[in-house]
């Protein structure tokens, strides 16, 4: 089984979603924000942004929903989360098999790329916006997937294998990001059977074998309690 997770596994938690109500940053789009371009031109700014999910994310703890999918990576060595949240809540609730596509929030780089490796940073406010490369002392950038940028290659091909599975399920996405939302499709072409639980209907809905409406929060909960792995991890 292969659980591709979105923003909104994380709203039980308190974190916003990008498309959903209060996903709006002041007046900002994800996708006004999460670029190279929106960088290059207002580095305070996008850094302001991520200062402030930033500091959502270190108030905020992993609800049954992590926990859920954390427990199934642990009793099934066959079962491995896809995210493509920024967050850690994933890793915090103890996932076993986790691929996290678009990266961590807590992991910075340098902007001009003076070769400095990406590292962590997990003060909430940052001291300093926006933040520096410890090295050149240039600009430093959330080393996050944006917008217009590659995945790493090894994560692309990491979760197209995990898409050779019996069951896929997407949870919480809106699924309109690529190449994350493209994973649903390979899954079924592979074979798989696809779900989606979402509180709305998405790009997914007509796509899925099984449509689960409503919270991860609760639907994960009781599927935990009827779902058995008979490959123990
Ligand atoms: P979105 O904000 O696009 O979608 C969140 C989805 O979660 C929506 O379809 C909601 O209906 C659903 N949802 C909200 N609350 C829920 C709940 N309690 N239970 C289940 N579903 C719920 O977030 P993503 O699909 O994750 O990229 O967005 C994909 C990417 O776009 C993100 O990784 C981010 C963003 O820009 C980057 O930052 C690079």
């Amino acid at each position: 089984m292969t659980v591709l997770t979105g923003a909104g596994i994380s709203a039980a938690s308190g974190i916003p979603t990008f498309r959903g109500e209060g996903g709006l940053w002041r007046h900002f789009r994800a996708e006004d924000l999460a670029t190279p371009e929106a960088f290059q031109s207002n580095p305070a700014l996008v850094w302001e942004w991520y200062d402030w999910r930033r500091q959502k994310v270190a108030s905020c703890q992993p609800n049954v929903g992590h926990v859920v999918l954390a427990r199934w990576t642990g009793q099934s060595d066959r079962c491995t989360v896809v995210t493509q949240n920024v967050d850690d809540l994933h890793v915090r609730a103890g996932t076993a098999r986790l691929i996290r596509l678009h990266g961590s929030i807590w992991e910075l780089a340098c902007w001009s790329g003076c070769g400095a490796t990406p590292w962590r940073d997990e003060h909430a406010p940052l001291p300093e916006l926006p933040a520096t490369c410890p090295r050149c002392r240039g600009l430093a950038r959330p080393a996050i997937v944006w917008f217009g940028e590659s995945l790493s290659a090894d994560d692309v091909s990491a979760a197209r294998r995990a898409c050779a599975c019996d069951v896929f399920i997407a949870v919480g996405t809106s699924a309109v990001v690529y190449p994350a939302a493209g994973l649903l499709q390979e899954a079924s072409s592979a074979g798989a059977f696809t779900a989606e639980i979402n509180t709305e209907t998405t790009a997914a809905t007509s796509e899925v074998d099984a449509s689960l409406q409503g919270a991860a929060e609760v639907i994960l909960p009781q599927l935990d309690e009827r779902v058995t792995f008979r490959h123990q991890g």
